[in-house]
């Protein structure tokens, strides 16, 4: 993950709460925390329900204790926690089930640690100051505290290549097939297509940040973000086409840093245009997928767009996905595409005009409406190459090149040469 750890808004929260169901749980409690400094009236009497309703409306306090017992379905309310809590906050559960299994779930769904009662001073204090130790070094714990996050662009070397059609695809199965709780910010601002093919309305959340930026926080996205499934929230707009769009693009980088901390993975559907107008918009992705037809003015896009990335978004992975593919009907055979941009096509979706329609007919994105075929089945690979590339980048933790040379001089003079050459041999 490339976002450095940000003390900034957490450093203003409270640093205790705790949610205990009865005083002599309390009792065990209130002097442990005034021995770490906390202030006691911070132990409230109450459960799980009195936590989350408190949470709704103020900030999550560092460390969260919370009390289980009068919980009917804990994993299911602890979900419901986490809908309020603040990313970032340590949350101790407290319960009288003594079951294994019960107690891996909950661990499994973020929780930091669960406490059998009837509780103990020493053993309330070992887990206070450890969960201490979680929030103020949180890349130092085990990983369960702060979750990594992957941020993948989709870019089209020109209109209508099915860059969209690919960012709500790969939003999709990043959210259900590898459950990551997914962003997808569709940037194009004015004709986007991220909810509209979802079957969905864009609402007015994306031009309300934009004229708005200081208003974007965590609460923000959530009542702003359109929710697709359990997992997949658009912001996405079809912003007034009389008016020209005024942006410092500060609005974008916010919402960016605002993804990061509430969800594990962001898609982004740039069009080429706010590439070159945003270029910041890059500097912290991981992977940048380009997509592109066998044209030659693909080919030439995809060699300006490949070189770019190279000196502005050096960190991120490029993936070169050849869309509407024929074979025997391309205007450049696979062969010529690949030496003019001096490197391999990664992936090729063939044009399949019948899943398209699907897709549109059941309002479900290109590779959900067509799981089965070749089309969903090369979609399903680039999510998976766009995860991996994403767990490289964590394991090596620098961003070197990806290896393949794409800065390349340009082929394209020998390409037209020989398009030439092709154009003449076939007048004779
Ligand atoms: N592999 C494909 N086969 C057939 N139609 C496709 C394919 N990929 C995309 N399309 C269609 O092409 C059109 C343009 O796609 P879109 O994703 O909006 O392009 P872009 O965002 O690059 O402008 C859409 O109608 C989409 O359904
Ligand atoms: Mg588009």
């Amino acid at each position: 993950m490339n976002a450095p750890w940000k003390p900034g808004p957490l450093g203003n929260r409270d640093p205790f709460a705790a949610f205990i169901c009865d005083e002599s749980a309390l009792d065990v409690l209130r002097p442990v925390v005034i021995e770490m400094g906390w202030q006691p009236e911070k132990c409230n009497k109450g459960g799980l329900r009195n936590a989350v309703q408190s949470l709704s409306i103020s900030a999550s306090p560092a460390i969260l204790m919370v009390d289980l017992s009068e919980s009917g379905d804990p994993l299911n309310d602890i979900n419901g926690l986490a809908e309020v809590c603040e990313p970032g906050t340590v949350v101790i559960a407290v319960g009288q089930v003594n079951d294994v299994r019960l107690y891996r779930d909950l661990l499994a769904s973020g929780i930091h640690d669960y406490l059998l009662k009837p509780l103990s001073a020493s053993q309330l204090r070992d887990a206070l100051t450890q969960a201490q130790a979680v929030f103020s070094n949180p890349r130092n714990s085990d990983g369960e505290a702060i979750k990594r996050h992957l941020s993948a662009a989709v870019v089209g070397t020109r209109g209508g290549v099915g860059a969209s059609t690919l960012a709500t695809s790969l939003a999709w199965l990043f959210s259900t097939d590898h459950r990551m709780p997914t962003a997808l910010l569709d940037l194009d601002v004015h004709f986007g297509t991220g909810a509209l093919s979802l079957d969905l309305e864009p609402g007015r959340g994306l031009t309300d940040a934009i004229e708005n930026p200081s208003r974007i926080d965590g609460l923000f996205i959530e009542r702003a973000m359109i929710r697709a499934n359990d997992n997949l929230a658009i912001l996405s707009a079809e912003a007034p086409i009389n008016s020209p769009l005024m942006t410092d693009g500060s609005a974008f980088m916010q919402l960016q840093e605002e993804f990061r901390q509430a969800f594990e993975m962001t898609v982004i559907d740039l069009p080429r245009n706010m590439l070159i107008n945003f270029p910041h918009l890059l500097t912290d992705v991981n992977a940048v997928t380009l997509v592109t037809e066998m044209t030659l003015a693909s080919a030439r896009d995809t060699i300006r767009l490949l070189s770019w990335l190279k000196t502005n978004a050096p960190q991120a992975q490029p993936l070169v996905v050849a869309n509407k593919v024929q074979t025997g009907a391309a205007e450049i055979s696979k062969a010529d595409f690949e030496a003019s941009i001096e490197r391999k096509i990664d992936f090729a979706i063939p044009l399949d005009q019948k899943a398209a329609s699907n897709a549109a007919k059941l309002g479900q994105t290109f590779a959900d409406a067509n799981r089965s075929a070749k089309v969903g089945q090369t979609i399903g690979q680039v999510a998976k190459a766009i995860v991996s590339a994403g767990e490289d980048d964590e394991a090596e933790g620098d961003h070197a090149s990806a290896g393949t040379s794409l800065l390349g001089k340009f082929d394209l003079k020998s390409l037209l040469a020989r398009k030439e050459k092709r154009a003449a041999v076939s007048a004779e």
